[in-house]
């Protein structure tokens, strides 16, 4: 009797105590240790937040990079699994990630040579993909402590301030993120900025999904749409000609749901530059900034769909052509050729030099804005 009532003591304390931990030291459902996010950088304090729903998704952020680290969804039959690569250690990501999960800017994509003229001055950016720039340069938004502030469950805002001439862009520029999970399974990600001074900008998140689940082979059999008749098409350094080249009739077509593997080795110039898709996608809109649906992702197995709508003028579409082997994700897996895909909302690359492109300058008095919403269901 007394041993029973010793056990029944014992398990209400256990159970008062477990729900006093912190939430930061909470076991999240990827089964990732916050302690291995837990940093000091540049001054400033990293750590990982933890978004949930009523249905039960769960994503985790680090505010070192704005990284998205983990997305579980639930498959056609209840399963969850993390459909985002990744690591599991702040460290990972700072010393070999092809940008995994990554907030970009202050221009996502490339910038031919490193160099744009803006009011009649020259800017020199860092080279860091072939001839040109990539991706905010050496150390882009992808690399830097955002200020986080955990609003709810279900929404976490990122700030981060950007030097003049940091990186080579001009004026200070003032960057609001917020990454918010709604009970429709929705991750709508909204971005604000303002500068002090002409500059030019381009923001975008460059998760890398496999709806099958992370390190679990390759996307060639996800089913595609892309609403574009149109793809900026690229030279051999992936700088567009400033052409938009229409779609129809060639393997760039995904405005009828295909397998993304289905033309990927058709004899082809883009789908040669790119090693596979890696395009800009000009997105059908009536009006600019007009919200549509840009793209539709089903994976046949596990019944996982994933829905991207945006207000930007396009989308690039990549799908892991860099990936060989080398690294290894979240479960363990190394993340082999094509094992992931991106859909970045964002205006076109390489904007500054493109007179005939929708422009990317942003001046004081201004307001940049951009909304992307990953939509994860089932059918
Ligand atoms: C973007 C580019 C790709 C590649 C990846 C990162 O999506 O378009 O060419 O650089 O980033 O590996």
């Amino acid at each position: 009797m007394k041993t029973l009532r010793k056990l029944i003591l014992l398990s209400i304390t256990t159970t008062i105590l477990s729900s006093c931990v912190p939430k930061t030291s909470v076991q999240n459902k990827a089964g990732i240790d916050p302690k291995s996010f837990q940093k000091e950088l540049d001054g400033k304090k990293t750590n990982l937040y933890v978004l949930t729903n009523k249905n039960g998704i769960e994503i985790t952020a680090t505010n070192y990079g704005g990284l998205i680290v983990s997305i579980e969804t639930p498959d056609k039959s209840g399963k969850f699994s993390d459909i985002a690569l990744g690591f599991n250690k702040l460290d990972d990501y700072m010393t070999s990630s092809p940008y995994f999960g990554a907030a970009i800017g202050r221009y996502g994509n490339r910038i031919k040579a490193g160099k744009f003229l803006l009011d009649s001055v020259e800017y020199s950016l860092p080279i860091n993909n072939g001839p040109n720039s990539l991706h905010g340069g050496l150390k882009g938004f992808d690399k830097v402590v955002w200020d986080a502030t955990q609003i709810d469950d279900q929404t976490l805002e990122l700030k981060y301030s950007a030097k003049d001439m940091e990186e080579g862009y001009p004026g200070n520029l003032n960057i609001k993120m917020v990454y918010n999970l709604n009970d429709n399974n929705e991750l709508k990600i909204t971005y604000e900025a303002t500068t002090d001074k002409p500059t030019v900008i381009n923001l975008t998140q460059h998760s890398y999904f496999n709806l099958a689940g992370e390190g679990s082979g390759t996307i060639l059999d996800h089913i595609m749409m892309i609403n574009a008749d149109h793809i900026t098409p690229v030279d051999s350094t992936l700088i567009p000609t400033g052409i938009l080249m229409p779609v129809a009739g060639t393997p760039m077509d995904f405005r009828t749901p295909m397998a993304i593997g289905s033309r990927i080795d058709s004899i082809c110039e883009q789908l040669k530059f790119g090693l596979g898709y890696d395009h800009n996608y000009v997105l059908n809109q009536s009006k600019p900034g007009e919200m549509v649906l840009a793209a539709r992702v089903v994976e046949p197995t596990t019944g996982r769909t994933l829905e991207v709508e945006t207000d930007q003028p396009g989308i690039q579409f990549y799908c892991g052509n860099f990936l060989k082997g080398d690294l290894t994700g979240k479960s363990g897996r190394p993340y082999n050729f094509r094992n992931g895909f991106c859909l970045e909302t964002q205006h076109f690359p390489d904007s500054p030099n493109q007179p005939n492109f929708p422009s990317t300058v942003l001046r004081p008095g201004e307001t940049y804005h951009h909304t992307c919403i990953y939509r994860f269901g089932v059918e």
